[in-house]
């Protein structure tokens, strides 16, 4: 089946870590953002924000706590995703219905558009020739985020981005095979003789990728990713910020 160029694009993301010192073009950080704004937002509400961070300090704090990443202090745009409820609290109370009372029902939804919206931007850049990464590290510390940024209640950071014109290029990270993910009806769970074999696949893109080479597999791989990132405080930084508290 003939892709489309924008499928092509789509099978070609891979993260960018490097950039050059170029800037963006005048404008272009404010068309980007628009085309994440065109996602699909569940019940319109559009509960999200994003902080452009142009502060230094900020950028290094806020590297530090993510674990040293360079990358965020040294790409030409960071950018902290937030899901947003303070719009839609206020909408609320506005129309007599009562404050939001942190429904996790509310905070997934807005978690959910932010990550729509800002995979829209990702994929906008990606088709103007720039790359990026998400930031998941700025959980491991997310006061730092809100102390820097100074975000209010009801704003969560979920994850940054950096955004610039790429100074590397890697080659693709091997999906799982479509069958593993796409099932027909009902669940069923993929064999050990399947997994394994996109293990050897994914020990063999380990061992021979230009950077980062490792002896590893996707689920040894996985394993010790989720078991680093167990990040305790998470719960307890959300209620506070009025997420997830019922
Ligand atoms: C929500 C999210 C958080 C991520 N956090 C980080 C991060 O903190 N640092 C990093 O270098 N890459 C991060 N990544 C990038 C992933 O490691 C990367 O997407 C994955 O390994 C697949 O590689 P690819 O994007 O090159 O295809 C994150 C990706 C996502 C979607």
């Amino acid at each position: 089946m003939t892709l489309t160029e924008t499928q092509e694009l789509q099978l070609n993301h891979r993260s960018v870590r490097r950039f050059q010192s170029r800037p963006l073009d005048p404008g272009q950080l404010e068309s980007l953002i628009r085309c994440g704004q065109a996602a699909a937002s569940s019940s319109f509400i559009q509960a999200y924000s994003v902080i452009r961070v142009t502060r230094q300090a900020s950028r290094a704090a806020i590297a530090k706590a993510a674990g040293g990443q360079v990358w965020i202090e040294r790409a030409p745009e960071f950018l902290v995703y937030c899901a947003d409820l303070r719009r839609v609290d206020d909408a609320c109370r506005r129309s007599g219905s009562g404050e939001l009372e942190g429904y996790t029902e509310h905070g997934v939804a807005a978690i959910v558009d932010v990550a729509l919206m800002a995979q829209n931007v990702l994929l906008a850049a990606e088709s103007q020739g720039l790359g990026g990464v998400y930031i998941g590290g700025i959980r491991n510390d997310p006061q730092v985020v809100v102390d820097e940024l100074e975000l209010p209640a009801l704003v969560v950071p979920v994850f940054g981005m950096c955004l610039g014109w790429p100074d590397e290029s890697h080659e693709v990270k091997p999906r799982m095979p479509v069958e593993f993910v796409l099932k027909q009806d009902v669940y069923r769970d993929i064999s050990d003789t399947d997994m394994a074999s996109y293990d050897d696949r994914m020990a063999a893109y380990y061992a021979s990728r230009g950077a980062n080479v490792k002896l590893s597999d996707w689920r040894r791989a996985t394993a010790a990713a989720t078991q680093g990132k167990k990040r305790e405080h998470l719960l307890g930084f959300l209620n506070r910020l009025g997420f997830f508290r019922r």
